[in-house]
């Protein structure tokens, strides 16, 4: 058996020649791999045009009509029936599928990552105590796995404000970072072991595990009310019950799906679990009853999904490139592939050490893998390459070069403040997150060629003739530099301390550095154990911190001289008439665009959720064209207040010309 990519490719490249008894015998094969045995040796596209093959070649195929997981005569676990059938979503894997399938949506759509892990119902008595857990199994019947789901810390184990028996709908999953520190290696992908911890007999091995559970649907028919009547309502009711739920986005109009798409791949790379691609539902509920469904799958809803995930490649060379860090990093460059839906050229080995265990060098063959659609990485070297790796022993920087010198898998550079790339690199990092705009890679390469900046603590002392005296520059653009950077003389303590770029600080370390110590002398004098008690910070960023405010010491010095260190500006009115309410917006709005609006919104104490539900305080209808002045069309969210306003829901709905004179 070659790899899921070698299986995979060797399918594709056969798969017409394939008559129909072949197809069906395929697909039973590989179905029954993935859901029974959870060991997939193809990849989901594959398997996908695996199945649309046979649909082609034999319609009617009984083969199709038991795709999914079987259950097992002999299985350890007692029945569960499900009250209403757990289906599959329909697929698609371009913007063309999903705007066709979009055509048949009356009204607003909802949008949410979708988990690579396993599906499990989980019911609660009428006095929200969780009562029974189940798998998907054939969608009529699934596994009671009730003790194991007892076990895992997501699922809440009773509920309040319960009045009536309710189901919650999601995916287990293990955390990618638990996966990557505890069974990295194993032949299992995250999802494999997940589907197996959940199947394990003894509940406490089971536990063991350490799974997680994101919640995405909520049956809660006999709640006040008929329950949540849009899919963003039950994300937020499913949220207040105390479930972990995926972040989501609303859409009015299916013209902003396929730009959603791709903003919400980039929410999935935050997520700490495989995806595998995007849902898309109706919001409204009633809506969703009114497609009804077909024997698989709900009308309503759709699956984007990502693009096959791995392929093979053949390397060109191997580049070195230098990170802030000083460290040198290899760079395959490799023959272009097509994975997730972008074109590979270039893939990050991380390191030498990581590089040279890989074996990689030009003229090898690669495994390439974008899990969940995240950066590209090398899995593995399959056939050997012509020349083996050669690691730089010197790098040129300003006035000829320097050493190298190995440091566990890590290459660095001897003087790496004399490195171009290295200097631009952290004066940008400063620069980013103190967010002095105009300092981009290109100026600060101009202005380290002249000599005028040599790392962050410089940016203060530029002056505007010297400036204005560079190539391409100008008196204007000098000025306007100065006065940016003019503009960042007092920086708060958890910005300052993102900025210094130390290793593993990055803003939520930051953050809790400020929080706990308050003071840059009490940071800098803190102890790696004290630091290692902060919740959330532990021995290895304790001893980063410790170590790189000792190698900063002198910028931190020369920064000192420059800026003052400021308390972070709280929203202290507590009376302002939008403090802690909620507003969302929907039109165009007449003076300012929506993402000023929303900020300006949270810098005095409000919340600016994506969707509305009964729980908003304000929805607001740009000027421009507004139905509230006599204009055109109400949205969906206009139309989604009003119901709730009908009934009796506390949310006002206002102009942006009310809106902005609360906000003053
Ligand atoms: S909605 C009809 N939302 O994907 C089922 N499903 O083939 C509608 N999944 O069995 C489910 N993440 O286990 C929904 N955010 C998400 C999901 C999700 C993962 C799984 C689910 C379902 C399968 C669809």
């Amino acid at each position: 058996m070659g790899s899921t990519a070698e299986n995979s490719a060797k399918l594709r490249a056969k798969l017409a020649t394939l008559d129909a008894d072949e197809l069906e015998q395929l697909v039973r094969k590989h179905n029954a791999l993935y859901w029974d045995e959870h060991a997939p040796e193809i990849d989901d596209p594959t398997f996908d045009k695996l199945v649309e093959a046979l649909r082609k070649a034999r319609p009617t195929s009984q083969v199709l009509e038991q795709l999914g997981e079987q259950k097992a005569a002999a299985s350890p676990f007692g029945d569960v029936v499900h009250e209403r059938p757990m289906l599959s979503l329909d697929k698609c894997y371009d913007d063309d599928a999903l705007l066709k399938w979009a055509t048949a949506i009356k009204g607003g759509f909802f949008m949410t990552p979708k988990i690579d892990g396993v599906a499990c119902s989980v019911r609660y008595d009428a006095k929200g105590a969780l009562a029974q857990a189940a798998t998907r199994g054939d969608g009529k019947v699934g596994d009671d796995i009730t003790a194991n789901v007892r076990g895992i810390a997501d699922v809440p184990k009773k509920l309040t404000g319960v009045r009536a028996a309710l189901e919650v709908r999601g995916e287990v999953y293990l955390r990618r970072s638990r996966f990557d520190a505890v069974y990295k290696g194993d032949k299992a992908n995250p999802r494999n072991l997940a589907a197996g911890a959940l199947k394990t007999k003894d509940p406490k091995e089971s536990a063991a595990y350490g799974l997680s559970f994101f919640a995405y649907d909520l049956l809660d028919g006999d709640a006040p009310g008929g329950g949540p009547k849009t899919e963003a309502d039950k994300m937020v009711r499913l949220g207040k019950l105390g479930f972990p739920v995926l972040p989501f986005r609303h859409f009015d109009d299916k013209a902003a799906l396929a730009e959603g798409f791709r903003a919400m791949v980039e929410e999935c790379k935050q997520l700490d679990t495989e995806t595998d691609g995007v849902v898309v539902k109706a919001d409204s509920v009633a809506e969703q009853d009114r497609l009804g469904i077909t024997a698989h799958h709900p009308r309503g809803a759709i699956a984007y999904k990502f693009q096959g995930e791995s392929a093979q490649s053949t390397v060109r060379d191997i580049e070195w490139g230098v990170a802030r860090s000083g460290a040198l990093t290899p760079v395959a460059i490799i023959e272009p592939i097509f994975i997730s839906g972008v074109t590979v050229t270039r893939v990050s080995l991380h390191n030498a050490g990581y590089a040279k265990k890989l074996g990689i060098g030009p003229g090898a063959t690669v495994e390439v893998v974008r899990r969940g659609g995240v950066i590209p990485h090398v899995e593995r070297v399959l056939t050997k390459p012509d020349r083996s790796l050669s690691q730089p022993k010197k790098w040129p920087v300003v006035g000829g070069f320097t050493g190298v010198h190995l440091d566990g898998d890590f290459l660095f550079l001897d003087e790496p403040e004399r490195s171009r790339e290295v200097v631009v690199g952290r004066v940008k990092h400063f620069a980013d997150v103190i967010d002095a705009k105009g300092f981009g890679d290109k100026v600060l390469t101009q202005l380290f060629d002249a000599g005028m900046v040599r790392w962050p603590a410089d940016l203060y002392r530029l002056d505007v003739n010297a400036l204005a005296a560079l190539e391409r520059m100008g008196e204007k653009s000098a000025q306007n530099l100065v006065a940016v950077i003019e503009g960042k003389r007092k920086l708060t303590l958890p910005v300052l301390l993102e900025a210094l770029g130390l290793e593993r600080v990055g803003a939520t370390a930051a953050d809790k550095l400020a929080s706990t110590f308050h003071t840059l002398p009490a940071v800098r004098t803190a102890s790696v154990e004290q630091l290692a008690d902060i919740d959330g910070i532990g021995p290895e960023i304790a001893d980063a911190v410790v170590r790189g405010l000792k190698e900063s010491r002198a910028l931190v010095d020369a920064l000192l001289e420059e800026v003052t260190i400021v308390a972070p500006e709280l929203p202290s009115d507590t009376s302002h008439p939008l403090f802690g309410k909620s507003v969302v917006f929907t039109g165009a709005l007449a003076h300012m665009d929506r993402k000023s609006a929303q900020q300006r919104v949270q810098a005095v104490g409000g919340k600016t959720p994506s969707g509305v539900s009964a729980e908003l305080d304000y929805l607001v209808i740009g000027d421009e064209g507004s139905p509230l002045l006599g204009g055109g069309e109400r949205s969906s969210k206009h139309k989604s207040a009003d119901k709730l306003v009908a009934k009796g829901a506390k949310l006002a709905i206002i102009t942006e010309t009310d809106f902005l004179k609360m906000l003053g």
